[in-house]
């Protein structure tokens, strides 16, 4: 079970029957208990994706092929894996549910919310390809770069927050 697909697949077919089971024993209350499940999976998200890119920084500075960069690839890769991309296919799957569910894809808040958590899914292809490209040693950006790269989640997220909470328009 090693290919990020699979991975991505079985989170998947674990968060549909998880909330399925939800919906079905909450009953009318089930809006709000996969609102609960959204947030506690978007708190996961964020904290791999704010994370990363300053694992990157100090990886940054580690000898190609010492043992501390060894170690970085490991922290990468699990965090990734366990944590980061899991906790995106709950956001995704568990936030279009809220959506249908809720009638909010007519309203104009949610679309822009959309255009920034795509923005926000974009950034986390581009850190995990990143991952790879430390992973392999060809990792040819600069601290300062994954240092500005941090910045971006932050701004989305703060964005989104106001979006969803505010719901300006
Ligand atoms: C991945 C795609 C996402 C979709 C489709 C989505 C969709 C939704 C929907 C429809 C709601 C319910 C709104 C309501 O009942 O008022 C909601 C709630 C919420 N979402 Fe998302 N969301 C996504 C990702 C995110 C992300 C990345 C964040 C934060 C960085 C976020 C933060 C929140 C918060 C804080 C709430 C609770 C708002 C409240 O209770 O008033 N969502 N989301």
């Amino acid at each position: 079970m090693s290919s990020p697909i699979v991975r991505a697949a079985v989170a998947l077919v674990v968060t549909a029957l998880g909330f399925g089971a939800i919906a079905y024993l909450a009953g009318p209350a089930a809006y709000d208990w996969l609102k609960a499940l959204h947030v506690i999976a978007i708190i996961s998200w964020m904290a791999g994706m704010l994370y990363l890119p300053r694992l990157f920084i100090y990886h940054c500075d580690a000898e190609k092929g010492s043992k501390q960069s060894e170690t970085f690839k490991v922290m990468e890769r699990r965090l990734l894996r366990a944590i980061i991309n899991p906790a995106m296919v709950i956001s995704w799957v568990v936030g279009l549910w809220l959506a249908w569910q809720g009638g909010w894809f007519k309203a104009g808040w949610f679309h822009a919310k959309l255009l920034a958590v795509i923005a926000l899914s974009a950034s986390h292809g581009y850190l995990s390809a990143a991952v790879r490209a430390f992973a392999e040693d060809r990792n040819l950006k600069s601290a300062s770069h994954w240092r500005l790269v941090n910045e971006i989640p932050t701004v989305l997220m703060i964005v989104i927050v106001v979006l969803v909470i505010v719901k300006p328009f």
